[in-house]
Parts: structure tokens; C-alpha cells; sequence
């Protein structure tokens, strides 16, 4: 459906997009993840054609469009900052690019009710100046004025960054719910690695303009194919070699550059049978009470693991002091040749 072909942008004598090669399937709700400045709204406009690349090919749907101007693209975007025309109500941001078009008055009117419905936009907003809504019914009425056109690729840069935690994640909810029925393949980019392990089908991880893997959540998440990846990604705890050195006869290589990440680690009493195939010993430093688990600092030998405990009605707890056995699933620690 989408394909990047070699695709290189540079700024001056900078590479913001190094040889990028991305094939993104129809329907697919598509994330491009990585800290601020690895390129992800570079490649985001390259595919919306406001910018050009240096170097490499663009396709859409089986035609080269790399050099299509961007309204011969069939694309709809949402920026984060909303960019919606403040002098207009709700109801004419929606239909601009019905007007454009040319669409008749009463098209106009069908098609945008129909759009607020789907978007969570009441009736009695749409008379509304869009300065008078929330930043939350702003978005809203951005992603409608995107959809209303029915592009064949709805693109978001960060739709959700301005907006509060907590209206975040409502609206992360509903807009996948939303992609869902609509099934327009979305190229989505965030910074925010829970928004992308939530909202995705597939994920992108970039840094400084270089792809480091894609892959669906789970495997992003839990098979990292690189350190940066696996460092950006959640939380993880760097194995020393002295924790290595006592996880020998397990099949792990001792000279890896070694992550296991703080749920994948099993806590066990110190007179308990061992929680899995190999074992270390340690003492409790703290336990940090997060309602749905515990993070317990767990000292062993010059090292401090972090272990995640889920809680659970049994859930044994233990406190600083406490003498522990941990349970390390060689399976589960991410190794990676040493820098
Ligand atoms: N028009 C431009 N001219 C010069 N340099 C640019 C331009 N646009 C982006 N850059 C540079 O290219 C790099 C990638 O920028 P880009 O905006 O794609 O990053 P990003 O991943 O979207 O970051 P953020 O999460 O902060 O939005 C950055 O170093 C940026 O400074
Ligand atoms: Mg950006």
C-alpha cells in the first residue's frame, strides 16, 4: 500500500532521513517511534508530499508518487497543534475541503454530520467557534476535517501531545476504536512509546534518521532487535558482568551487552523453591507501591535489579532487608553484541 523506497531527506549538511525502507500494508495503523529529532515528522511529510526527498522513491498504492504534489496524494492530515481556522465555526473547518472541492451545500451538511457522529462531536458543537472548545473537541474537529474527505491515508504527528494525561488516553482509545471502523491505513508518529504499543498494529523505532526495527508491539517490546530499541522502549535492567558471570551454564553469552526487563524477572522467598531455571540471591533495598504491581530494588552484589510484581489477592509481599531469590528465564534477557 505504502512503500519507502531508500528514502533519504537532507537538511543543509544534515541527515535527517537516512536510507529509510518501509512497506506498510492496507488498514494498517502504523507507528513511527523515536525521541525528539530522529526524523519521524521528516518521513511523516515526505509521505504527505510537503517535502521532497533528497534521495530514493515514495508509493502509494502501486504508483510512484514522489514526486506528486501533496493534494494529488489522497492523503489527510492531523498535526498536533490542531491548525484549524480560528475565524470558523465547527461545522465550516469540517467541510473546507468539501468547499474546495465543490461539493454542493447539502452534501456538505450530510457528510459532516455523519463525520461528527463518528468523531464524538455533538450536534450542538458544531455551531461553535472552534476557539470556544477544548483542546480535546479541537482535535476532534481536526481528525473529522481530515476523514470527511475520505482520504485512502489518514497521517497524525502527534495528534494527542498537547492534550492532558488523562484525556490522552481517552482519546488514544477512541481513535483506535475509530481507525477500527473505518479502516483507513494511518500513519501515526509519537515520541510516547505506551502511545505506540497501544495504538498499533506495527511500529517503526527510528533514531537520528536510521531505522532500527518494525515490528508489532510484542515483538518492538519483548524480542527488541537492538539496544537502542530495547533502552527506549519500557523499562529494563542492564545485566553487569558480575550478574552475568553468575548466570553461567544458563546458554547466555558473558561478554553480550545484556538487558532483562523488571516483569519478566520472578521474586521468590529466600526458603522458597527456586522461581525458574537459574537464580540469584539478593536483599531487598525498597519496595515502590504502584497499585496494579510493585517495583521492588532488589541489591545483588554490586548490582541493583528492578523487579515488577503484579498485584494479585495472593501477592506475598516483602520489605527492605528481606533476603530474596530472584528467578531469571534466560529467555527472556535481550543481549546484544557489545558496543
Ligand atoms: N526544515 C528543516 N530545516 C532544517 N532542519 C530540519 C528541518 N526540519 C527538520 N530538521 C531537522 O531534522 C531532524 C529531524 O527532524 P524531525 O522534525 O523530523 O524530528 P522528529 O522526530 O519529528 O522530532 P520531534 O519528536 O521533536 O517532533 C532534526 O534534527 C531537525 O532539526
Ligand atoms: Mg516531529
Amino acid at each position: 500500500m505504502i512503500r519507502f523506497e531508500d528514502v533519504e531527506v537532507v537538511f543543509g549538511d544534515h541527515k535527517a532521513v537516512s536510507n529509510l525502507n518501509l512497506e506498510i500494508q492496507e488498514g494498517e495503523f502504523f507507528t513511527l517511534l523515536g525521541p525528539s529529532g530522529c526524523g519521524k515528522t521528516t518521513a511523516l511529510r515526505s509521505l504527505a508530499g510537503f517535502i521532497e526527498p533528497t534521495a530514493g522513491r515514495i508509493h502509494i498504492g502501486g504508483r510512484d508518487v514522489t514526486r506528486v504534489p501533496s493534494e494529488k496524494r489522497d492523503v489527510g492530515m492531523v498535526f498536533q497543534n490542531y491548525a484549524l481556522f480560528p475565524s470558523m465555526n465547527v461545522r465550516d473547518n469540517i467541510a473546507f475541503g468539501l468547499s474546495v472541492k465543490k461539493v454542493s451545500k447539502a452534501e456538505q451538511r450530510k457528510r459532516v454530520d455523519e463525520i461528527a457522529e463518528r468523531t464524538g462531536l455533538a450536534a450542538s458543537q458544531l455551531d461553535k467557534n472552534v476557539s470556544e472548545l477544548s483542546g480535546g473537541q479541537q482535535q476532534r474537529v481536526a481528525i473529522a476535517r481530515a476523514l470527511v474527505l475520505t482520504p485512502r491515508i489518514l497521517l497524525l504527528d502527534e495528534p494527542l501531545s498537547n492534550l492532558d494525561a488523562k484525556l490522552r488516553v481517552q482519546l488514544r482509545e477512541q481513535l483506535k476504536q475509530l481507525q477500527h471502523e473505518v479502516g483507513v491505513t494511518t500513519v501515526y508518529v509519537t515520541h510516547d512509546q505506551e502511545e505506540a504499543l497501544t495504538l498499533s498494529d506495527r511500529i517503526a523505532v527510528l533514531d537520528a534518521g536510521r531505522l532500527q526495527q518494525v515490528g508489532t508491539p510484542e515483538e518492538i517490546y519483548d524480542r527488541s532487535a537492538t539496544a537502542f530499541v530495547c533502552r527506549f522502549i519500557g523499562e529494563s535492567n542492564r545485566l553487569t558482568p558480575g550478574i552475568l558471570s553468575r548466570l553461567s551454564g544458563t546458554g547466555l553469552d558473558a561478554t553480550a551487552e545484556s538487558y532483562v526487563r523488571p516483569e519478566k524477572l520472578q521474586l521468590a522467598g529466600a526458603d522458597d523453591p527456586s522461581p525458574a531455571a537459574a537464580g540469584l540471591t539478593g536483599t531487598v533495598v525498597e519496595r515502590t507501591y504502584h497499585g496494579s504491581h510493585s517495583v521492588y530494588e532488589i541489591a545483588v552484589d554490586d548490582a541493583t535489579l528492578r523487579v515488577s510484581v503484579p498485584a494479585s489477592a495472593s501477592a506475598r509481599r516483602w520489605d527492605a532487608g528481606e533476603t530474596v531469590q530472584i528467578g531469571v528465564d534466560p529467555a527472556w534477557v535481550l543481549q546484544y553484541p557489545a558496543a
